[in-house]
C-alpha cells in the first residue's frame, strides 16, 4: 500500500489507546524482517533511519530510503518512514525528497535553554516543509535523555512542548538505550503525571531493554510511539554467530542473512503484537 505518514499512525494509535512500534533500520535485512514482523502481526509500522546509519551509509541517506520506501509500498500494512535522533538541519531538509515524514531532532545533550532554541528552529524548519516532529528532555546530570537516572519533569515537559511547537515528545521515564537485557522498570507514576500534564503524543525509546509486561502499562498509560534499536541487532548477531558457529563452512551470506532476517522478523512480530493487539 502506499506510503503513510507517521502522525497518521500516531494519531490512529493514540485513539485506539494503542502504540505503533518504531524499528530502526541498518541493512535491507532490517528493512525487510521489520515489514515481514508487521505483516505477521497485522499492525502498521514505522521504519526510522537514525543519523548514525546514515553516517554507516558514508552520509548517504538515499539508498536505505528508496529501499524502505519500495518495501513500504509493497507491504500489506500501513508502514511510515521516520528520521530518528537527528542533529543536522542538512539532514533534515532531505527527508520528504526521500519518503519520510516526520523527524526526531535530538538536541537533548544542550542545556534546557539550547536545546528549546535548537528544537524551535528544526521545528519551524520540519513544519515548514510538512514534516511531524519529535524532540526529547533533556539533560540531567551531563546525560543525555534515555541514560541511567534520567527523568522527564512534568512541569519542564509542559513550557518544552508549548515553547517549541513539537508534536510529540519522547519522555525520560526508565528505559535506556542500548539495553541488551529486558530488565528495565519504568516509572508508570511519572507517566501518568506526564500524560496527564501534557496534550501531545508521548514516545518511549530504548525500548530494547523494557519487559513485556512493563511496555504493555506504557502503552495503557499513555506511550503511543515505541523505539526499538538494540532488540534487531541482537537477533540479526546472534542468529548469524549461531549459524557460522554451526556452519563454519558457510560461504553464502544469503545463508546467515536469511537466519537473521527471519530472527528479527520474529521480534518485530512479538513487539507489534504486543502494542497493538488484534
Ligand atoms: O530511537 C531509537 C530507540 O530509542 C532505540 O533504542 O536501541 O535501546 O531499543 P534501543
Ligand atoms: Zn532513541
Amino acid at each position: 500500500m502506499p506510503l503513510t505518514t507517521t502522525g497518521e499512525l500516531v494519531a490512529r494509535a493514540r485513539a485506539a489507546r494503542t502504540a505503533v512500534a518504531a524499528f530502526n533500520i541498518i541493512t535491507l535485512e532490517h528493512i525487510e524482517a521489520v515489514v515481514a514482523g508487521a505483516e505477521a502481526a497485522r499492525a502498521p509500522v514505522v521504519l526510522q533511519v537514525s543519523e548514525n546509519a546514515v553516517a554507516f551509509r558514508g552520509g548517504r541517506l538515499l539508498p536505505l530510503a528508496r529501499a524502505a520506501a519500495v518495501a513500504a509500498e509493497h507491504a500489506a500494512v500501513p508502514v511510515a518512514l521516520h528520521l530518528d535522533h537527528i542533529h543536522s538541519a542538512a539532514l533534515l531538509d532531505q527527508a520528504v525528497d526521500a519518503g519520510f515524514s516526520s523527524v526526531m531532532y535530538d538536541a537533548s545533550r544542550l542545556p534546557y535553554d539550547g536545546n528549546l532554541a535548537a528544537i524551535r528552529a528544526a521545528v519551524d524548519r520540519a513544519h515548514a516543509q510538512g514534516l511531524w516532529t519529535e524532540a526529547e528532555l533533556g539533560e540531567i546530570g551531563g546525560k543525555g535523555a534515555h541514560a541511567p537516572g534520567a527523568r522527564t519533569d512534568p512541569a519542564e515537559a509542559c513550557a518544552f512542548v508549548a515553547d517549541s511547537g513539537v508534536d510529540a515528545l519522547a519522555v525520560a521515564i526508565g528505559s535506556v538505550h542500548a539495553m541488551t537485557t529486558r530488565t528495565a522498570t519504568l516509572d508508570h507514576a511519572l507517566l501518568g503525571r506526564l500524560a496527564a500534564a501534557l496534550d501531545v503524543p508521548l514516545v518511549l525509546h530504548g525500548s530494547s531493554g523494557v519487559p513485556d509486561d512493563e511496555l504493555t502499562a506504557a502503552v495503557t498509560g499513555g506511550i503511543t510511539k515505541v523505539n526499538v534499536g538494540t532488540a534487531l541487532n541482537q537477533a540479526m548477531t546472534g542468529a548469524i554467530r549461531e549459524h557460522l558457529t554451526n556452519h563454519p563452512e558457510a560461504v553464502d551470506s544469503r545463508t546467515y542473512l536469511s537466519a537473521a532476517r527471519e530472527a528479527m522478523a520474529r521480534t518485530v512480530e512479538r513487539i507489534t503484537r504486543l502494542l497493538s493487539p488484534s
